[in-house]
């Protein structure tokens, strides 16, 4: 008799999680918007909208008057576009000159292999390709991508378990292409890629693949987060109590070059989200025509869509104000704690990224 009444509790624990899996292709709307960890609002694609880039320029001409700058004209707001340009130019300037520093060399360097490949996007329409570089807000680059592809005529019509199925969204891999397509591709189209400060991404990284998860993606706490604890966590004996990832442990995994990579191999491409953008966007071997800066994003994102030549297309949402800064409070909270060598080991894994991008090195963590 109490056999039995454990059996049909079993069986109901079994119907509850089968029925939890299968919901999660039904209705995504309890998801948490992703990139932004759930801190904003869904983010609010108008397409197409002559009317809103209107209003776009309208807010850059606010935020000119606020903020008033050196030069003036009729259009500020033109202005504005002009002056991000030299930003974009200087960015550029950069990034080839580190890429040229051969003590960083092995820093900074990637061969086009298929992963490379795997990682960029294709919109032949408008000749776009566009690398992707998770936590930076490249899931609505995509959607924008995809509408422009024309598989769809709406961000809002795009099913959200679409966005990343890249068989059938219209917005194909450049890998999926032949070389003579990649090539003719990688010398012609328009190419861009974002980045963020390299320990703040490391750090929304963490928040959101195994602290948050709202992706509800198992494998990171599940598989990913035990090998790591296994191998880094300098005391074994609290892991009971305390299950989860400590970001101590993640920052002594990415630090350890020989025995990440032996993970790595393990971990497939989940690593996306702590690779370098180096080895994601080979920055050095792809000559992007624009690196946009996540911590800039109002300014970069309107400027993107103008030099891609789709800025009578599209606008970017409205960014909520302060939400990309970079926060030096959060960094120092998260890195309190761990010890100076391992900070400094992992410094070296993206002291490329550091570099390339003109994102100082944080020496109130290395010092
Ligand atoms: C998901 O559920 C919400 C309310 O629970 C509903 O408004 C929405 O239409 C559903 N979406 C789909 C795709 O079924
Ligand atoms: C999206 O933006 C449009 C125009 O800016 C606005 O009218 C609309 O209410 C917004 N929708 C949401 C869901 O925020
Ligand atoms: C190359 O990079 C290293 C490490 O960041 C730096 O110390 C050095 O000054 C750079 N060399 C040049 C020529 O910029
Ligand atoms: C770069 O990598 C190559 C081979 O992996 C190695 O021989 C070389 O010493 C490295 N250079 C630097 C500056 O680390
Ligand atoms: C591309 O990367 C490979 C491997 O790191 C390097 O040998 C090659 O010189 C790079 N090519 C360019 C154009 O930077
Ligand atoms: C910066 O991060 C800290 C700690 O996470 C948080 O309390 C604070 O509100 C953040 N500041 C801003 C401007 O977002």
């Amino acid at each position: 008799m109490m056999r039995r009444h454990w059996l049909l509790v079993g069986a109901c624990g079994w119907v509850l999680l089968v029925l939890m899996f299968v919901s999660k292709f039904i209705n995504f709307t309890f998801r948490m918007p992703d990139d932004y960890g759930g801190r904003v609002e869904m983010l609010n694609w108008t397409f197409p909208s002559v009317k809103t880039e209107k209003a776009q320029l309208e807010q850059l001409v606010q935020k000119a008057d606020s903020q008033p700058s050196p030069v003036s004209s009729d259009s500020p707001a033109e202005d504005e576009l002009s002056n991000w340009e030299t930003v974009t130019i200087r960015r550029l300037q950069l990034l080839s000159s580190v890429c040229r520093n051969s003590s960083l060399w092995n820093l900074t360097h990637t061969p086009l292999r298929k992963f490379v490949l795997d990682r960029i996007f294709v919109c032949d329409k408008h000749k776009i390709l566009f690398c992707q570089t998770p936590k930076v807000g490249n899931t609505q680059w995509k959607k924008v991508l995809i509408v422009l592809n024309g598989k769809f005529s709406k961000v809002e019509d795009i099913p959200e378990n679409m966005v990343h199925d890249h068989e059938r969204n219209g917005l194909p891999r450049l890998s999926s292409m032949s070389d003579s397509e990649i090539t003719e591709r990688l010398n012609k189209y328009f190419k861009f890629f974002i980045v963020r400060d390299p320990f703040e991404r490391l750090i929304s990284a963490f928040k959101d693949k195994f602290v948050q998860n709202p992706r509800f993606e198992p494998w990171y706490k599940h598989s990913i987060a035990p090998a790591i604890i296994r191998k880094y966590r300098k005391s074994h004996r609290d892991t009971g109590h305390a299950a989860g990832l400590h970001f101590e442990d993640f920052v002594r995994y990415l630090g350890d070059e020989p025995g990440r990579q032996y993970l790595d191999r393990q971990f497939g491409d989940h690593i996306i989200h702590w690779l370098t953008y180096t080895e994601l966007c080979a920055p050095c071997n792809i000559s992007y025509d624009v690196v946009g800066h996540h911590e800039t994003l109002e300014h970069d994102a309107p400027y993107i869509l103008r030099a891609a030549g789709i800025g009578g297309l599209v606008t970017y949402p409205s960014i909520p104000p302060g939400i990309t800064r970079y926060n030096r409070t959060k960094v120092e909270r998260y890195f309190s704690g761990i010890s100076k060598r391992d900070v400094r080991h992992l410094y070296a894994r993206y002291q490329g990224d550091f570099g390339l991008f003109g994102y100082r090195r944080p020496d109130f963590l290395l010092d």
